[in-house]
């Protein structure tokens, strides 16, 4: 009798103690994560921060280096801020500064951006604290964008390495992976064509794609090896060597909008991962759009670009076009006043950007092409007018083209005519919206949310240490054996030694034929 309860105590006993254990691994279950994302667009950090917050809100702990503090951080998420927050590149850049740079402006532009970075962050007094000190962790998060030189935060904390694409992959991101970056059918991000091209595209897109990879193996990491050696030291790995062991890419693409292409299994498209469920949004505009019976046009050059900027002429152009159209406007403009505005025209310096697109009234958006406005606008169905300034814009501009549910007006040619045939075919040809449904359909049928997807996968690299076999043998394959060079050279050259011994051989039995001839020729003569 007491021998029974005294083992049902225990056995009680146990089962709490059991249910302690199960408790207490789900809570220290949880990975710690540092996240380094010192590029000072805003843009650049929505996607980043979106997974860093999620990971923290799933019990992670998470510590993270940029210039954006959180202003409600999760209970786990703690901010390294390495940077006066007011010296980002928020509405900084003048329409003059950036109107159609292309190839060599740009990846100057990406350098200088890069080693600024670079040094700043490094400099900064509460990131040398964090590398001096004892904190460890299991997993390191670094932008793959334009510099290498954090990839040492791996090195240093003996952590796997997962990257992040903020934008549809950079040229000189598939190469680590073996991802396969053929110019044949990937456009390299700032030509702006499309993954159908012409022969001389074609060939461009291969010239392009090879110098571009030159420029950042030999100029780019040669200046981030340099920085990292300052910080660390000459006994650390070069760059080069780092970044082949990056475990997992996150890129923010999605093959319904972008071009399809392959990927191995360390790449991992999640794009439209910064997209919430709208909000309430402020009265004014709700209040605008509502009343709006003919519709909305929404109008921003995003984060980074002033659309105040504009040349007079051009401004002049818009507001001509759509001082005769029934619809209104919602324009973000940066300064108070906007000289010549007409009555259907309504500014703000800050817009619910996600929320206005999601309105039902919104029938267009025209916008610089940027990639997470541009999703926004795709993934609830609104058609756009393009105009692509930079980066990667021209590249999203021509895929959204293709696709049927954007135009591009091109900076330099905006005026009253190029703009008012881009908004008459985006608000009269029914193309346009039926294209954007169908696209928004596509983009949110998936077995799992671009969120969910990225934290799996990075759950995944820190469950399996690093998670090696996902690694492709290409990445390892010097690139004339990648693309079977030396095998196409030997066939080549076993081709033309065959061809040469065969006519060896058809020449003597020719010259043998022909001396039997002669010789019988000759018999002949003497018989005759
Ligand atoms: C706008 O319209 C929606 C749907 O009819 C309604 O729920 C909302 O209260 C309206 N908002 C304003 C500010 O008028």
């Amino acid at each position: 009798m007491l021998g029974t309860s005294v083992m049902e105590v225990t056995n009680k006993l146990l089962a709490a103690i059991a249910l302690c254990l199960v408790v207490r691994t789900s809570v220290t279950g949880g990975y710690r994560i540092l996240g380094v994302f010192p590029h000072t667009a805003k843009s650049h950090f929505i996607m980043s921060g979106t997974i860093m917050r999620e990971l923290a809100t799933r019990g992670h702990e998470v510590v993270v280096i940029s210039p954006f503090p959180e202003k409600n951080p999760p209970k786990n998420y703690r901010d390294i801020t390495y940077v006066d927050p007011s010296n980002t590149i928020v509405d900084s850049f003048t329409l003059d500064m950036v109107g159609g740079a292309r190839i060599v402006e740009t990846l100057y532009v990406l350098y200088s951006l890069g080693v600024e970075t670079c040094e700043a962050t490094y400099s900064s007094q509460k990131v040398q604290e964090l590398l001096k000190s004892d904190e460890k962790f299991d997993l390191v998060m670094v932008e793959i964008f334009n510099t290498e030189c954090f990839l040492p935060f791996a090195h240093r904390f003996n952590a796997s390495l997962v990257g992040i694409s903020s934008s549809v992959l950079m040229p000189w991101a598939n190469e680590r992976f073996g991802n396969p970056d053929d110019p044949s059918y990937i456009p390299v991000h700032f030509t702006g064509y499309t993954d159908r091209m012409t022969f001389s595209e074609r060939l461009a897109n291969t010239l392009i794609l090879s110098a571009v990879k030159v420029a950042y193996d030999y100029v780019f990491n040669y200046k981030a090896n340099q920085i990292v050696r300052k910080y660390f030291g000459e006994m650390v790995p070069t760059v080069e060597e780092m970044a082949s062991k990056m475990s997992l890419l996150l890129v923010n693409s999605h093959f319904a909008l972008h071009q399809p292409r392959p990927l191995v299994p360390a790449v991992v498209e999640v794009g439209g991962i910064h997209m919430k469920e709208p909000k309430a949004m402020p009265k004014e505009f709700e209040q605008f759009l509502n009343e709006s019976e003919h519709g909305v046009i929404y109008f921003s050059l995003g984060s980074t670009v002033r659309s105040d900027s504009f040349p007079e002429p051009m401004r002049q152009a818009f507001l001509e076009a759509f001082s005769h159209l029934p619809q209104r406007v919602l324009w973000k403009w940066e300064s108070g006043s906007m000289p010549g505005q007409p009555s259907n025209v309504k500014i703000a310096k800050w817009m619910p950007q996600l929320e206005i697109l999601s309105h039902p009234n919104v029938k267009a958006f025209i916008t610089h092409g940027g990639l997470m406005g541009t999703m926004e606008a795709a993934y609830f169905g609104v058609p756009m007018i393009v105009i692509p300034l930079f980066g990667d814009q021209y590249l999203n501009a021509q895929s959204y083209v293709q696709k049927g549910i954007a135009v591009q007006l091109d900076y330099g040619t905006i005026d009253k005519k190029t703009v008012s045939a881009a908004l008459r075919a985006v608000l009269q040809e029914p193309s346009y919206a039926e294209n954007a449904r169908r696209v928004s359909k596509a983009l949110r049928d998936a077995p799992l949310s671009p969120v969910d997807t990225a934290v799996y996968w990075t759950e995944y690299v820190a469950k399996h240490g690093g998670a090696p076999h996902l690694r492709c043998a290409a990445a390892d394959l010097p690139w004339y054996q990648l693309k079977l060079l030396d095998v196409f050279a030997v066939l080549l050259l076993g081709a033309v030694l065959l061809g040469l011994l065969i006519r060896a051989a058809a020449r003597r039995l020719f010259s043998g034929a022909k001396r039997q001839e002669a010789s019988n020729k000759g018999r002949k003569s003497k018989t005759s």
